[in-house]
């Protein structure tokens, strides 16, 4: 875990966020024990944003690393008062490869983390590829 956290930290000091200024790192940790570090992109038309929590989990994905399923730990680094969850967007697709027992962990301080919730926890009642395959 501390290597992942590390992970975060670094990936939020690489944010490119030139309009909003909020730099958000986060890493990922599959099943298997492979990672990978994201952080948020920002785009002018704004809406063309990538979060850090989509970043990592599309470079896992396009390694060929990260299936259906086999979410293990999702770490979300951000320097504000109270810790940053991840939107309603990471969430969805959290829950694209999350398994019963992904865990979502929240760090607002370098090295430490605050709060650690269960996806399921985070996306109760959600839609997911259960309800097409
Ligand atoms: N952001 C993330 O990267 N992850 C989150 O969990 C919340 C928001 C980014 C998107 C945008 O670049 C900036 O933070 C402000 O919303």
């Amino acid at each position: 875990m501390e290597e992942l956290l590390d992970m975060a930290w670094r990936a939020y000091d690489l944010a490119y966020c030139p309009y909003s200024k909020f730099q958000v790192g986060a890493a990922v940790e599959t099943i298997m024990g492979e990672r990978f570090s994201g952080c948020n992109v920002e785009v002018a038309n704004y809406g063309c944003t990538v979060c850090a929590e989509r970043t990592a989990m599309v470079k896992a994905v396009s390694e060929g690393s990260l299936k259906r399923g086999g979410l293990r730990h999702v770490v979300v680094a951000a320097d504000t008062p109270k810790p940053v969850g991840p939107c309603g967007s990471c969430r969805q697709m959290i829950e694209e490869f999350a398994n019963e027992d992904t865990l979502v962990h929240l760090s607002n301080q370098k090295g430490k983390i605050a709060h650690s919730f269960k996806h399921r926890e985070l996306l109760p009642y959600s839609f997911g590829p259960e309800n097409l395959l």
